[in-house]
């Protein structure tokens, strides 16, 4: 798994935004899989910036979201379809046809899942899926114990999640327990993963998801068995990490010839 390691946010937003843009560059028609929370929002600012500074073209791209609350509608202020609308949708060019976010008030969730997966596998698949980790080393909203091999469906968050998201919220009795997530196998199927980890608190949980076994507890450790992750982490979040100074030599010692 390629990890870099990088001395701020911003720089890492800005390579793991590079890796994106490419994918768009080269692949007009991308279909894109976004993330929610503060992780990638610096991935979604450079995303605009090479939009308005440099042309970067999103008229042809198709996107999927990871997650949604349960119990939010579309347009509450805390949904994740506001969050999307406000940080990257409403200010590139993606049509507003192609762009998918999980409803979170659908009548049967069951139903409104296997579409969603539908979805995805009819637009051909994920080209590139942005991920964040939760504090519990969860990716999308599977949680520990999450089956490896899940699909999208209704979950219930942890505790510990509910209180990491609490911040987001005016009160902690706000935060919905239940969310529709993407499953691990679902997200196994990008033809790549950029996961992008910020922060002290979340040293272990990445430490535990790179350099640990491969285990239901932490689903984020299920990149190890993708053929082409990609982590990008500023120093605090890499904190725990064993093997920096490899992963740096890898960095500083690209083959010439890819
Ligand atoms: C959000 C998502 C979650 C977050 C994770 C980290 O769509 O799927 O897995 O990526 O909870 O959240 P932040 O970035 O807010 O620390």
């Amino acid at each position: 798994m390629e990890v870099v390691i990088c001395k701020t946010y911003d720089e890492m937003s800005r390579k793991a935004a590079a890796v994106v843009a490419d994918v768009v560059r080269t692949k007009p028609k991308a279909v894109l899989g976004f993330a929610t929370g503060s992780s990638p929002l610096g991935i979604y600012k450079e995303l605009i910036r090479l939009h308005k500074k440099e042309g970067l073209n999103f008229s042809k791209v198709t996107t999927f979201n990871l997650d949604e609350y349960v119990g939010l509608p579309a347009d509450h202020p805390q949904s994740y379809w506001t969050f999307m609308h406000e940080n990257l949708f409403n200010h590139i060019n993606v049509p507003k046809k192609n762009v998918h976010v999980p409803s979170g008030t659908s009548k049967d969730h069951a139903a409104f899942c296997a579409k969603y997966e539908k979805g995805i596998r009819d637009a051909g698949g994920l080209d590139v899926q942005i991920l964040g980790i939760g504090s519990d080393g969860h990716i999308a909203f599977n949680e520990p114990g999450s089956s490896l091999g899940s699909r999208t469906r209704l979950v219930t968050l942890t505790e510990q999640t509910v209180d990491d998201n609490s911040r987001f919220f005016e009160r902690r009795e706000d935060v919905p327990r239940h969310a529709i997530s993407m499953g691990v196998g679902t997200v196994l199927e990008a033809r790549k993963l950029v996961m992008v980890a910020s922060g002290k608190n979340k040293a272990s949980a990445l430490a535990a998801a790179i350099e640990g076994p491969v285990t239901c507890m932490i689903t984020a450790s299920a990149l190890q068995l993708h053929p082409d992750p990609i982590v990008f982490a500023d120093e605090d979040a890499a904190g725990q990490l064993k093997m920096t100074a490899y992963y740096r030599w890898i960095q500083n010692n690209k083959p010439a010839v890819p």
